[in-house]
């Protein structure tokens, strides 16, 4: 494999498919990146789970259900997309990267690790987080490995469902009683910080970056897409009447963009450790379903083993 030549190829925009001759660190990089990009979907189930019961209609419940749905199926394509990767010197199946994150040894998106309080958190998380994942993953469509390029595309179009929804619960909230306003603007407060978190540390302090732009995975900045989901998202929060919690963000009329304060990168690397909010509880979650539903997995592979050979 010539590396130089392996540059070439990507930087000239050309995709990588699974078959392909490829750098061992190239292979690395996409195994940590979308696996943990898995993880994320299907632990970002959790905190939206919570409120399915308490959905406040019909409606909303539906299109909650709808939405996590969507999340497991995210999650599936991401694991799968892993393990095209799988050339037996990589650990890339599904069930060594899931118990990698039940160990504590990969990670998801920190965003996860916070409670879900109010129902305005649902609109919170729909319109800020999934609103920056969209931010993140159109940039990802451009990226150099075929299978991980072709899962953004499907992924992108139900995330734009998913903020919009996430939008308009929060629109409904803001034009409702003195109290649901409120509430929308304590959900504002919670999540906007974590949301701005989602895209990394600060390029001067992202260790992948440099190697995975390199290898056009990460097409654009941890710091330049942050600020291109401020300068979209002050508006909206403006629309709704809502103050976005940070005293130093102000339009800068020579930069053309929004500035903002500095994020709380303490409790970013508490999050990264394991010690966020909800971190415990999320993983203890998910390894008590891992075993209660055992028998699911069991079943399904005695089924297929049973029936290997039927053809029709
Ligand atoms: N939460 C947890 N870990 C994070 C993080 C976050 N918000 N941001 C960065 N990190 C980790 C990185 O994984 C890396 O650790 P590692 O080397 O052990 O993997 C370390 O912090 C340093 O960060 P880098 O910037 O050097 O790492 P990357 O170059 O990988 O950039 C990233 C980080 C931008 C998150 C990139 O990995 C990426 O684009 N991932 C794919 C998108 C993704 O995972 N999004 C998560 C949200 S998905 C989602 O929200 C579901 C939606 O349906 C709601």
């Amino acid at each position: 494999m010539d590396h130089n030549k392996f540059l070439e190829y990507v930087q000239a925009e050309n995709k990588v498919e699974p078959k392909d001759m490829m750098p061992e660190d190239y292979r690395k990089l996409l195994v940590r990146q979308i696996s943990q990009h898995a993880h994320s979907e299907v632990v970002g189930m959790l905190p939206e789970a919570n409120w399915i019961t308490r959905a406040p209609s019909l409606r909303r419940k539906m299109a909650l259900l709808a939405k996590i749905q969507d999340e497991a199926g995210h999650g599936l394509y991401l694991y799968a997309a892993t393990e095209t990767l799988n050339d037996g010197t990589v650990n890339a199946d599904r069930d060594s990267a899931y118990s990698d994150m039940l160990a504590g040894k990969a990670k998801y998106s920190s965003i996860f690790n916070y409670p879900t309080l109010s129902w305005a958190d649902i609109g919170a998380i729909g319109w800020l987080v999934d609103g920056a994942a969209i931010m993140n993953q159109v940039m990802l469509m451009g990226n150099s490995y075929g299978p991980y390029a072709r899962a953004m595309v499907r992924i992108c179009k139900e995330e734009s469902f998913h903020q919009r929804q996430g939008y308009e619960i929060l629109m409904t909230l803001c034009r409702g009683t003195k109290q649901q306003k409120e509430m929308a603007q304590q959900a504002l407060n919670r999540f906007w910080w974590p949301a701005l978190m989602m895209f990394g540390p600060n390029d001067d302090a992202s260790p992948n970056s440099q190697k995975s732009m390199n290898y056009r995975v990460k097409r654009e900045s941890n710091d330049s897409l942050r600020q291109r989901f401020v300068d979209v998202t002050v508006p909206q929060a403006e629309f709704l009447g809502l103050k976005i919690p940070d005293e130093n963000l102000k339009w800068n009329e020579e930069r053309g963009h929004y500035d903002f304060g500095d994020l709380p990168w303490d409790e970013f690397m508490e999050g990264l450790k394991g010690n966020g909010p909800a971190n415990k509880k999320r993983l203890q979650t998910k390894i008590n379903a891992q075993k209660e539903n055992a028998w699911v997995k069991e079943a399904a592979v005695a089924y297929a083993e049973k029936f290997k050979n039927v053809t029709t």
